[in-house]
């Protein structure tokens, strides 16, 4: 080992010794000294941006100025246009409730899909069960009635008009898809029933189109299942998804069918590659990556919503290097995180208020990872599922307070936190056998004013306030920009580009009363808030064109901006 270690030593220096004479001799030649000097002088601007000026304290750590030593040095062209109605149905707070058990069954919610003596509890069970029992084109009628009619259009109206719904989260199966989906599957020798189903789910997402409702399409039947669950679409009781290559696949060519699809449809929000992937699923980080890149090929504009495997922090996390700044080519990212309290021990043994009190500090994982795209990407989290349930155990220690109160408290709870921290709530769910639904039935707990929509959603005087907002536009204007300039200059005196946060605060200003006053062009009563802040802040940056080392004044102006109209209008 001693001698070997030598002789590596002395061959490195000899190494060393002979590509310094040949550095000294091509210095005299005059094009490789050229190329030299310009490395240089990019390493010399590099080492002098580390010293920069906004440091210390000021909410600018060093990782952001090493992001701005990649490519984007110098400004863009800008493409930046106002807020699209498009762009309003996926960016704004999504207030809205899931439409589950209408394309995958469960018996709890949907008992009467379920011939008697089924055996099963799961769409694959009912689809077997009736096939069996009246053969496949009665099988495929019944199925076709349920998409069409179980959701009506006084349901819809309702969401509109009493619930305040922007959004609604739509589960389907890849079966959902059609019988070239189901070879190999499980779903094989029932696919006839869904020759017409892709068709139902575009007949929906048109009819909440029409009334100013967006849809998140979420890909909550995986083949082979990413949960063991039955609500994945069988009864397998496993989760046979991540360690097949052939179900892996097919997922990927099922979801881009329906990022082609949505690319011709108006009122899709997004699309969901995988509902309540299990805790530590293997590879999940992996599929995620290689669904991503195939679906950007596709839509790159269209947000893509992941499930967090029960751990948003690690799915947070994982999400700003995708919504980093200078990605491109890969869609906006999502965390879907669900929200319950009634099934584990630990939650049954708390009192009500115990978990109230726990409602309010919620999706702290997001704390330190969305709020600064500059140095660190995009992290947008909407809770996809939740609802008022507790457990009976949890009921019982409600200490002679009456459940109607405790459930008001826990929904207002829930409300006011999602409202403030995700980019949107999605109620699990709205329509069963059993309506309205107890604590599971988003319509019950609208009614009884336990789930409550957001304030600007409520107005009825949108349009006067945004003219009082734009009365007040200039002086507010002033006001930022002159704390901002004064509060660098003088705590850290140096060289800034002020006019990137000027350029900002307009944009952030425009786009908050642009979302704001979309709904009433629609004629629907109420404003829309720029919920996936986030997500938007990061589509304005790569779309304004700015870049080097002070686009974080940008950044910072645009969230002024947007705050400073939310103040002005009262929202
Ligand atoms: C979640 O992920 C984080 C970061 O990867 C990890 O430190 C933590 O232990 C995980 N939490 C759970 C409950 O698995």
């Amino acid at each position: 080992m001693w001698s070997s270690s030598t002789s590596y030593d002395i061959s490195f220096i000899f190494i060393a010794i002979l590509l310094l004479l040949l550095a000294r001799y091509l210095w005299h030649i005059p094009a490789y000294r050229a190329t030299m000097k310009r490395f240089l002088d990019k390493a010399k601007s590099a080492v002098h941006s580390h010293d920069g000026s906004h440091d210390g304290g000021s909410g600018f750590p060093a990782q952001h100025q090493q992001q701005q030593q990649q490519p984007m040095q110098t400004d863009q062209p800008s493409s930046l246009q106002p807020p699209t109605p498009a762009d309003v149905t996926r960016y704004r707070y999504h207030h809205g409730t899931n439409l589950g058990s209408v394309f995958i069954l469960e018996k709890w919610l949907t008992n009467h899909m379920f011939p008697p003596g089924a055996p099963g509890s799961s769409e694959l069970a009912a689809a077997e069960a009736w096939v069996k029992n009246e053969g496949l084109d009665a099988a495929r009628a019944r199925f076709e009635k349920h998409w069409r009619d179980y959701v009506s259009d006084s349901d819809l109206d309702w969401l509109r008009d009493v619930a305040k719904c922007t959004t609604v989260r739509l589960p389907i199966g890849y079966f959902t898809l059609g019988p070239p989906y189901c070879e190999g599957t499980a779903f094989k020798h029932v696919s006839g029933v869904y020759a017409n189903a892709w068709v139902a789910v575009k007949q929906l997402v048109a009819r909440c189109h029409q009334r100013g409702i967006g849809v998140l399409i979420d890909m909550h039947g995986l083949p082979g299942g990413a949960n063991a669950q039955e609500h994945s679409g069988t009864n397998s009781g496993k989760a046979e998804f991540w360690a097949s290559r052939g179900n892996r696949d097919l997922a990927c060519r099922a979801l881009c069918f329906v990022a082609h699809q949505a690319r011709g449809m108006e009122g899709v929000a997004g699309i969901q590659l995988v509902n309540e992937a299990e805790g530590g699923a293997k590879g999940m980080y992996d599929w995620y990556d290689t669904a991503l890149a195939e679906l950007a090929k596709v839509d790159a504009s269209m947000p893509v919503y992941v499930s967090d495997a029960w751990n948003l922090t690690k799915a947070a996390g994982w999400s700003q290097g995708k919504n980093a700044l200078l990605s491109r080519d890969v869609n906006p990212v999502v965390i879907d995180t669900h929200l319950y309290w009634c099934f584990s021990d630990a939650d049954k043994a708390k009192s009500p208020p115990q978990i109230t009190d726990e409602v309010r500090s919620k999706l702290a994982a997001l704390d330190g990872k969305d709020g600064n795209i500059v140095d660190h990407g995009a992290a947008q989290a909407v809770v996809g599922e939740y609802s008022c349930v507790l457990a009976e155990a949890t009921w019982s220690q409600g200490h002679g307070t009456p459940k109607e109160q405790l459930v008001r408290d826990f929904g207002n709870a829930q409300s006011q936190r999602y409202q403030q921290r995700a980019g949107g709530s999605f109620f699990w769910t709205y329509r069963m056998n059993w309506m309205p639904g107890g604590e599971w039935g988003f319509k019950q707990m609208t009614e009884a004013h336990a789930i409550t929509a957001p304030q600007a959603l409520t107005l009825t005087d949108v349009g006067e306030r945004v003219r009082h907002a734009q009365g007040q536009q200039q002086e507010l204007r002033g006001n930022a920009v002159g704390a901002h300039v004064g509060y660098w200059d003088q705590n850290h005196p140096g060289q800034y580009e002020h006019w990137r946060f000027e350029q900002g605060w307009d944009v952030g200003f425009s786009d908050a009363a642009g979302f704001f006053g979309m709904r009433g062009q629609g004629g629907l009563p109420g404003g829309d808030k720029i919920g996936m802040l986030d997500l938007w802040v990061l589509k304005r940056l790569r779309e304004s064109g700015q870049a080097g080392r002070f686009v974080w004044e940008f950044e910072q102006g645009l969230r002024q901006g947007v705050g400073d109209f939310y103040r002005s209008v009262g929202v």
